[in-house]
C-alpha cells in the first residue's frame, strides 16, 4: 500500500528562524497518525508546512502522489486536506451556519448531506446553529472547527491539539468524536493529551527541536515508559 501523505525530511523557516530542520513521517489510508512531542517541539509547524501555510524550503511533501510543494494553502485544501487549527479558526462574527456554508467547498447533495451527519454528530451546534460563534463556549468552538473540516469531502484532515484548554468531560466528547472519525477518514492528530492521543492513534511519529526522532505503533509506546519519559517529559505516577 502507498502513503496517502507523505512528508520527506522537511526544512521550514519562520522568518529567519530555522524552525524544522528535517521532519518526515507518512500516513497510510485509514490511519490515525499522532504528532506527539514537547511544546515548541514544531507540532504545528509540520501541519502548517504540509497545507501551504509555512512552505518548506527542502524536503518533499506528497498527497496520493500530487506534490503539495509551492502550492498555496487554498490550493492544498482543495485536494483534500481538512485542516481543524490549534486555534479553532472559527469566524466569531459569523453564525454557526455562516461558518460552515464558508467552510463548504461545494454545496452540491453531498456537501449538504455531509453538513447534517455534522448537526447529528454535534447537536449543540443545531442548537446554536443561528447564534454568532463568539457566543459559543470553548469546547463548542472546537466542535465548530473541527465540523468545518467535515463538511468537505476530504482524503485526509490534520487537527491541531483538540483537546487543549477544555474541561475533562468536553475532551471525553472530542474523544469519542475522534474514535467515531477514526472509522471513516483518514487522520493526523497532534495532541498533548497522552491518553487521548494512544486512545485514538495507530501510530505516533515524537518530534523534537524541529526533526522526526522516533516512530512506531502507539501499543508499542503505551508499554514503553522511559520512551514516554526520555521523549515526552512524561512524569508517571
Ligand atoms: N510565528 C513565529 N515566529 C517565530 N517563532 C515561531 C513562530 N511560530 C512558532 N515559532 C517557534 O517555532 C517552534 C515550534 O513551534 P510550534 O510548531 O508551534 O511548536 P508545537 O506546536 O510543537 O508546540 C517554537 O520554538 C516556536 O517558538
Ligand atoms: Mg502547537
Amino acid at each position: 500500500m502507498k502513503p496517502l501523505l507523505k512528508v520527506e525530511d522537511i526544512s521550514s523557516f519562520i522568518g529567519p528562524f530555522h524552525i524544522l530542520q528535517g521532519v518526515s513521517l507518512e500516513v497510510y489510508p485509514g490511519e490515525v497518525v499522532v504528532i506527539l512531542g514537547r511544546n515548541g517541539a514544531g507540532k504545528t509547524t509540520t501541519l502548517r508546512s504540509i497545507i501551504g501555510q509555512v512552505p518548506p524550503a527542502r524536503g518533499q511533501i506528497t498527497l496520493d502522489g500530487v506534490s503539495l510543494l509551492n502550492m498555496p494553502t487554498h490550493m492544498a485544501v482543495r485536494a483534500g486536506i481538512g485542516y481543524v487549527p490549534e486555534d479553532y479558526g472559527v469566524f466569531d462574527l459569523l453564525t454557526v451556519e455562516e461558518n460552515l456554508k464558508l467552510a463548504m467547498r461545494q454545496s452540491d447533495k453531498a456537501t449538504l448531506t455531509r453538513r447534517d451527519e455534522v448537526l447529528d454528530i454535534f447537536p449543540d451546534l443545531g442548537i446554536a446553529y443561528k447564534r454568532l460563534a463568539m457566543t459559543l463556549s470553548g469546547g463548542q468552538r472546537q466542535m465548530l472547527s473541527i465540523s468545518r473540516a467535515l463538511v468537505n469531502d476530504n482524503k485526509i484532515i490534520l487537527i491541531d491539539e483538540p483537546s487543549k484548554g477544555l474541561a475533562p468531560i468536553i475532551v471525553e466528547r472530542i474523544q469519542n468524536v475522534l474514535m467515531t472519525l477514526k472509522k471513516k477518514t483518514t487522520i493526523v492528530l497532534v495532541e498533548q493529551n497522552f491518553a487521548l492521543a494512544c486512545a485514538v492513534g495507530d501510530r505516533y511519529y515524537i518530534i523534537n527541536e524541529g526533526r522526526t526522532v522516533l516512530s512506531g505503533t502507539v501499543d508499542d509506546l503505551i508499554d514503553d515508559t522511559a520512551l514516554q519519559q526520555t521523549h515526552l517529559g512524561l512524569v508517571l505516577t
